[in-house]
């Protein structure tokens, strides 16, 4: 990839030594460098690899009043010679311009996103964590930077991508509960879109399921609270009668390449597959007839996150914990993590090496 046109300014002193790789919080602590590129007069212009700092913003910024604003989620992890890898960072491009044509942002072309990636984990490769479980996660985002307050798509824009060394999202299993009041997404909206506006519409339901002892929500549709959609930051999957079950992609979902790897190595290990609607009630009857034995999340951050509990109308149901062997969510999470860190052949071709 072509860098000559970033302009670098190194960070005076290194702050990795001010950070515990044994305790890793997700999203706290940052990598010396950002890489930054502002959409000015149609085109991506200013690319620079910067000390990682605040910027400087107009209080008319528009995205901060009408939430122009998408982001992405991605990890590198290092193999067993220190060399840097990431997965499939082309389908990440990809949505990220499927939620910028949403929101009718300006759009991003593959030397802008990959030309900058690369350089910044070259730059930042030490931040990369090496330990089982830890990761670095990438945060590409982008927003519009118009000073102006009239209702329209702003002119300008700036992308940025910082990254984290980050441990485990959920430290056990989380409980979640089925949203049977509030939605997510409606057909034709901005369900599919990694928009920032989508996370804020999510906190108030998720802080109830909070107050209630939950940590998640599993999201219902928008028309009857009957199907599941999917659940916060993450896509959902149900283990019934053997096979993989999980709800079709739609509008109101987020298309998640972590759900479409575990899909492919599903495929791969000769386990069932289905794509469709799944009931609430499919799958609280399955967990009490025992043909539901696992719930899990799939996501870039959580990667694969058993459910320990649902909970549905009051009502918690339990989901039995098992060894990591007989587990599907944990022998695919296995998979492709070995196909991540290099442990493993990269018999899909996600592997990109930095
Ligand atoms: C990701 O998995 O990268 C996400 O987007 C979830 C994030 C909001 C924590």
């Amino acid at each position: 990839m072509d860098v000559m046109q970033i302009e670098f300014r190194q960070a005076e002193r290194s702050r990795i030594h001010e950070v515990d790789f044994n305790n890793l919080p997700f999203g706290k602590h940052f990598s010396d460098h950002m890489f930054v590129a502002d959409f000015v007069d149609g085109e991506w212009q200013n690319q620079q690899i910067v000390p990682f700092d605040n910027f400087t913003l107009s209080p008319a910024l528009s995205s901060l009043h009408y939430g122009q604003s998408i982001f992405e989620g991605m990890k590198a992890y290092k193999n067993d010679v220190g060399e840097v890898l990431m997965v499939r960072p082309l389908d990440n491009l990809a949505r990220m311009n499927e939620s910028a044509r949403r929101m009718c942002m300006a759009t991003l072309p593959e030397e802008v996103f990959m030309g900058g990636l690369e350089a910044l984990l070259r730059l930042d490769a030490d931040w990369v964590p090496n330990t089982p479980g830890s990761s670095l996660y990438i945060r590409p985002y982008m927003f519009a930077t118009d000073t102006f307050l009239g209702v329209a798509p702003s002119k300008t824009y700036r992308f940025c991508i910082f990254t984290c060394p980050v441990g485990t999202y959920y430290a056990k299993p989380p409980k979640v509960k089925v949203e049977t009041e509030y939605i997510r997404a409606a057909e034709g909206g901005v369900g599919y879109a990694k928009c920032a506006g989508n996370y804020a519409g999510s906190m108030y339901p998720t802080m109830l399921a909070q107050q209630a002892g939950y940590d998640q929500l599993l999201w219902t549709d928008a028309k009857e609270h009957k199907y599941f959609e999917e659940s916060g930051t993450m896509n959902v999957m149900f283990v019934i009668d053997g096979k993989i079950v999980t709800p079709a992609l739609s509008d109101t979902t987020l298309k998640g390449i972590t759900r479409d790897s575990i899909l492919q190595i599903a495929r791969h290990m000769g386990i069932g597959i289905e794509e469709r609607q799944v009931s609430v009630d499919e799958i609280i009857s399955g967990i009490e007839s025992g043909r539901v034995t696992e719930a899990f999340g799939a996501g870039t951050a959580v990667v694969v996150s058993p459910f320990s509990v649902i909970g549905y109308k009051g009502k918690d149901y339990m989901l039995a914990e098992h060894p990591a062997d007989k587990s599907i969510a944990m022998r695919i999470k296995t998979f492709l993590t070995d196909i991540r860190t290099g442990k493993s052949d990269d018999i899909f071709g996600w592997v990109y090496k930095v």
